[in-house]
């Protein structure tokens, strides 16, 4: 048997922030004390641009990650990020195939999975993005799309702790719209039973984040939902108050 995933709350502040924004970090950082410190693994990933500083600002209290990077560690690729560039400057986790950038930027899952490859190998863990469109859902296509994904963006060979999955469902994401805590149950069982037939024993161990307009207000009851190992909180991630907020679902 392997132990029940320790919980991750993850903030993805997306193209949001300046350099003002890095007392948010300073904040959470002083919000954070050790004894919710001790329940939940807390995590940053502002943009690029912020990522050095905000590592300093986090002060080894809160984990700071990337939102993407390029499958390969150097070379001719202008205004990319490397794995290993966000290894250097002190991260620990990098996001791939974010809903937003499989549709901004056309992100196939090969690509994906050669990104969360690329994380791994520089010593990053890789937080995987699935999830279905409101239309994909209206089909009942959920199940199907984001068994597909994973299957086609986990990287072989990972073991329990190199990979977290997100699931977002795309029409989730800014909406204030979630869906049902027995919603969530489905796709989460679904995917621990898909990691299990990739991973074997190792897919008991992968932390699987719900993520979708998750706010101070739900967190508690999204939270609680099995095989809810943690949430990837956008805009309720802007602010320590709010991102805190959240977090105390695991006080
Ligand atoms: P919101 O929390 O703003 O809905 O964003 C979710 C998300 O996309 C996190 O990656």
């Amino acid at each position: 048997m392997t132990a029940k995933p320790r919980p991750l709350v993850a903030g993805n502040w997306k193209m949001n922030g300046l350099k003002a924004a890095l007392g948010e970090i300073e904040a959470m950082a002083r919000g954070c004390d050790a004894a919710l410190r001790a329940r939940v693994d807390l995590l940053i990933c502002p943009p690029a641009t912020l990522a050095g500083a905000a590592v300093g600002a986090a002060g080894g209290l809160i984990a700071i990650g990337g939102q993407d990077c390029h499958p390969k560690a150097a070379g001719a690729h202008t205004g990319d990020v490397s794995a290993d560039m966000l290894k250097d400057l002190g991260a620990a986790y990098v996001i791939v195939g974010h809903s937003e950038r499989r549709a901004d930027h056309g992100e196939t899952s090969a690509l994906v999975r050669a990104k969360a490859q690329a994380g791994l190998r520089a010593g990053l863990v890789a937080i995987i993005c699935v999830g279905e469109t409101e239309g994909e859902r209206k089909a009942g296509r959920t199940l199907e799309i984001v068994g597909a994904q994973l299957r086609d963006s986990l990287p072989e060979g990972a073991s329990a702790t190199q990979v977290v999955i997100a699931y977002e469902p795309v029409w989730a994401i800014g909406t204030g719209l979630t869906p049902t805590a027995a919603d969530v149950a489905q796709v989460h069982a679904f995917i621990r039973a898909q990691l299990g037939q990739a991973m074997g024993a190792q897919g008991a161990g992968v932390r699987i984040l719900y993520g979708g307009s998750v706010k101070p207000s739900n967190a508690v009851e999204l939270m609680g939902v099995a095989n809810v190992d943690g949430a990837l909180v956008g805009g309720a991630s802007l602010t320590a108050t709010d991102f805190l907020g959240v977090a105390a679902a695991y006080r």
